[in-house]
């Protein structure tokens, strides 16, 4: 069902941090194509047709705008917007199952079968499905069941179009992306189908960047891409714990192993741990699909990355209460930052959280700032209202502090006055550096007593 304006309708069923910038990607590329964004949220719909976002994400309110109303609409008429659609990109979440079989482990995909049946019991047209959303391997088959089981004549193409945008950077790496990868059924129809998506994407995307593969090969990468970044992060977070036992440091290794051009410089950095919706979700799903196919030392291996990064936020967490005399209650501690990376105001599974939750435990008076995820800090610690504060001046937040723990690599906050903070903080002051982003011998000469992720302390006693 084309309409006479546009060549064909698109429409995107979850208006969230993929599907709102993928979409507006596409809109303001292909003018031809009218887009549409359904969401069950009412107040997300109506946020991204204002001048606030429902996501932080530089860049993207002006590419917003540029197709706003043109060919790019929000909408929570789902019904209406599938019964019209050539082209349905689901990018609705997956969390991690929290119930019953695979609980702490699969993908919870009730939001995904929900939407196959919206599809099937709306549409009157043929139509290409396609996954956005990280899946595991072998969804599609499952959907194509549900889809093609109708009695209405119709044929449903289901093809997987994963997503590796970055938050922080979305904008950016959809305009450029290293790759975008197409799967679909090596069939006459999944081919043909696989060309109108190669179409939309080669608008602005180079043809060598569009790699095309079989639907299973194009669902399990994007888990695998995911379980070898957060990979990457959990073997240098072990080697930063070795480096603070031996008077290595962490970032001296890095570079040294990082300028290999077989091993490369990139997601070389201890931190704190890594946070995020995606990796640990994901990672957990790969683990799960290798338990069910009886690869119980893949799955293993797999979980072994999850299990280091809460090993380095527990270890942080101890590592402050050991350095401030074995105990922080009563101490005003701020975190200075609560997203779970910079440049965006997403904190799902921010590391902010377990160390904020694990400091009130020990009776800390906690202090959070952060430029554009207070909003979010507040409902993920709504429980502990009363017994934490929040401030959007990190200034006043270190006001009377003991101790300031980094907790998100803002570029801002290497260039706060800490001469300043320091004179108004008690004494001895600490700073606890999760990003190791810091001037570390500066903030020592000022007085502070500095501990970063995987080299030796800075210390006045
Ligand atoms: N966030 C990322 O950086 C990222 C990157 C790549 C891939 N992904 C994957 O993309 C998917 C979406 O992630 P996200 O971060 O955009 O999630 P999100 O929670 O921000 O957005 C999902 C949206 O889907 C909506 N929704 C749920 N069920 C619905 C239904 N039945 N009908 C209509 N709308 C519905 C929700 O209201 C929500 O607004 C996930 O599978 C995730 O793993 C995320």
């Amino acid at each position: 069902m084309t309409s006479t304006i546009f060549k064909k309708h698109i429409v995107c069923i979850g208006a969230g941090y993929v599907g709102g910038p993928t979409m507006a990607m596409i809109a303001a590329r292909c003018p031809e194509y009218a887009v549409t964004v359904v969401d069950i949220n009412p107040e997300r719909i109506a946020a991204w047709q204002t001048d606030s976002l429902p996501i932080y994400e530089p860049g993207l309110l002006v590419l917003v705008r540029e197709s706003l109303g043109r060919n790019l609409f929000f909408s929570t008429d789902i019904s209406g917007a599938i019964h019209k659609a050539d082209i349905i990109f689901v990018s609705v979440n997956t969390p991690t199952k929290t119930y019953g079989e695979g609980a702490g482990k699969a993908a919870d995909l009730q939001y995904w079968e929900k939407t196959a049946r919206t599809i099937l019991q709306v549409s009157g047209s043929n139509k290409i499905i396609i996954e956005k959303s990280t899946l595991p391997v072998r969804t599609a088959l499952a959907m194509e069941r549900i889809l093609n089981a109708n009695d209405k004549g119709l044929h449903f193409e289901v093809l997987s179009n994963p997503e590796f945008l970055a938050e922080g950077s979305a904008v950016a790496d959809l305009e450029n992306p290293d790759r975008v990868l197409i799967g679909s059924r090596e069939t006459e129809s999944g081919l043909k189908a696989r060309a109108e998506i190669v179409d939309i994407y080669a608008h602005w995307v180079a043809p060598e960047r569009i790699i095309t593969s079989n639907l299973w090969s194009a669902e399990l990468s994007k888990l695998v891409a995911n379980a070898f970044l957060a990979q990457r992060i959990s073997s240098i977070n072990s080697i930063s714990a070795l480096c603070e036992k031996t008077e290595a440091s962490v970032g001296e290794v890095a570079l040294a192993i990082g300028t290999d051009s077989r091993i490369g410089p990139k997601f070389l950095n201890a931190s704190v741990g890594f946070g995020g919706s995606c990796f640990k979700k994901d990672i957990l799903n790969l683990v799960y699909i290798c338990e069910h196919y009886g690869l119980h030392e893949v799955a293993r291996y797999w979980e072994s990355v999850v299990m280091m990064n809460e090993y380095q936020q527990q270890r942080f967490v101890t590592n402050m209460i050991k350095v401030m005399f074995n105990t922080v209650a009563g101490k005003r501690i701020v975190l200075l930052g609560f997203a779970f990376k910079a440049n965006t105001s997403d904190t799902r599974e921010s590391p902010s959280i377990a160390v904020a939750r694990k400091l009130l435990n020990e009776h800390a008076l906690v202090v959070i700032t952060d430029p554009k995820a207070l909003d979010n800090a507040r409902i993920d610690l709504h429980d502990c209202a009363g017994r934490i504060e929040f401030c959007d001046d990190p200034y006043e937040a270190s006001r009377n502090a003991h101790a300031i723990a980094v907790m998100t690599e803002w570029d801002h906050y290497c260039e706060l006055d800490y001469a300043r903070i320091f004179k108004h903080m008690e004494k001895p002051a600490f700073i606890f550096d999760g990003r190791n982003i810091l001037d570390h011998k500066k903030l020592f000469t000022i007085g502070f007593n500095v501990f970063s992720i995987g080299k030796s302390p800075l210390k006045h006693f």
